[in-house]
């Protein structure tokens, strides 16, 4: 990882519908401060994308993607392939088969080429920006003492009992 630069997070996401839940990355980076920029790629549909987006990734000051994708859901392996950059999974809840197609598809990468995969849907949107922004917080303390203080609220909050 590069030391001293400001690295983005890439949001990307197979389908326009996949926002719903991507969305949700998006609104958990901000609160940490961390950069990012948001996009559609899909694998089958727009292929030469995907290639061009993985090639350009890391000259593009990216540190981290997290890619949404439903279904079949190779979007996260594709680019995985394409760069080594750390690339994080999120399957998207499909309607058939409520994202378990999803997860093991991103889950079951075949040794060699990693993809870090996260919960189906909302749960696996969030946390997926959680752990981008501990990976980008390894090289940026502003971003890791945010992470700190989001995590420290959240404890906080917590209860000791129930209404
Ligand atoms: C995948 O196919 C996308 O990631 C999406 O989750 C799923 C369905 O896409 P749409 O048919 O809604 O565009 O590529």
């Amino acid at each position: 990882m590069k030391k001293n630069k400001t690295l983005k997070v890439s949001i990307i996401m197979g389908s326009q519908s996949d926002y719903k839940t991507m969305q949700l990355t998006g609104k958990t980076l901000k609160k940490i401060g961390v950069s990012f920029e948001t996009k559609i790629i899909s694998a089958h549909r727009t292929p030469k994308r995907m290639y061009e987006f993985a090639l350009s990734a890391e000259k593009n000051n990216i540190g981290v993607i997290i890619a949404g994708a439903g279904g079949s859901a190779h979007l996260p392996g594709m680019i995985a392939a394409l760069t080594s950059l750390p690339v994080l999974g999120v399957p998207i809840e499909s309607k058939k088969l409520k994202g378990l197609d999803s997860l093991l598809s991103i889950a079951q990468m075949p040794k060699g080429i990693p993809v870090g995969t996260l919960a189906i849907g909302e749960d696996g949107a969030i946390n997926a920006a959680l752990l981008a922004a501990s990976i980008i917080g390894n090289s940026n303390s502003v971003v890791k003492k945010k992470l700190n203080n989001f995590r420290l609220s959240q404890t906080k909050s917590v209860k000791k009992k129930p209404k």
